[in-house]
């Protein structure tokens, strides 16, 4: 088992490189399957998911596009509370078989306030792909077709997943030594 140091905390090897791409590339196949003829367009939600869209991109073997898009919080109505907007949107999503990508669902909330935003775009359908999961941790109602893994409510780094900015570039996913 490596342990590796970010910043102030010590992780240990949690899910390899190996087991990853095994995984995402059972997904890929999933996808194409499920998209074969549509041309979905992927909709990667930066920074995180750079390196799980990436791979789980080459895996596709149908036709599809990807785009990527950052996330920018405002404080909406009392009613709407947060609103997650979009920057970066130049493809139209109108008509189209939209994937998100994402690389965690941690409490859900990001994705809960973002999705009204593609939703009024008028997609011909939304699904929502992500590498991980913390089930334990999710507070909102999202429904995520596609999921590498399920993990425990733990922090992990590694494989795009970043402590402070920190991690993205290791190529396994670790998670904190004493968790
Ligand atoms: P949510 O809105 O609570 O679902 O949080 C989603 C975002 O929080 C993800 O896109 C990640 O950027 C970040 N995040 C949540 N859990 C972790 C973790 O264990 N490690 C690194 N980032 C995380």
């Amino acid at each position: 088992m490596a342990i590796v140091q970010v910043h102030d905390k010590q992780f240990k090897t949690y899910i390899s490189n190996e087991a990853i791409q095994q995984r995402v590339a059972a997904l890929g196949q999933q996808i194409s399957a499920d998209y074969e003829g549509k041309n979905p367009l992927l909709i990667g939600i930066l920074n995180g998911s750079f390196v799980f869209a990436a791979d789980l991109f080459r895996n596709i073997s149908t036709a599809a596009e990807i785009s990527f898009i950052k996330l920018a919080s405002y404080k909406g109505t009392s009613s709407t509370g947060n609103v997650i907007t979009a920057i970066g949107m130049e493809e139209s999503v109108t008509d189209r078989h939209v994937i998100i990508v994402e690389d965690i669902v941690d409490t859900g909330k990001t994705l809960h306030a973002f999705l009204p935003d593609i939703i009024q775009r008028q997609p011909a359908s939304l699904s929502i792909a992500c590498f991980l999961s913390k089930p334990e941790a999710l507070q909102y109602d999202i429904s995520t077709k596609y999921i590498g893994f399920e993990i425990p409510n733990n922090f992990v780094v590694g494989y795009g997943l970043d402590y402070d900015g920190l991690g993205r570039n290791l190529p396994d996913l670790y998670t904190l030594v004493n968790d």
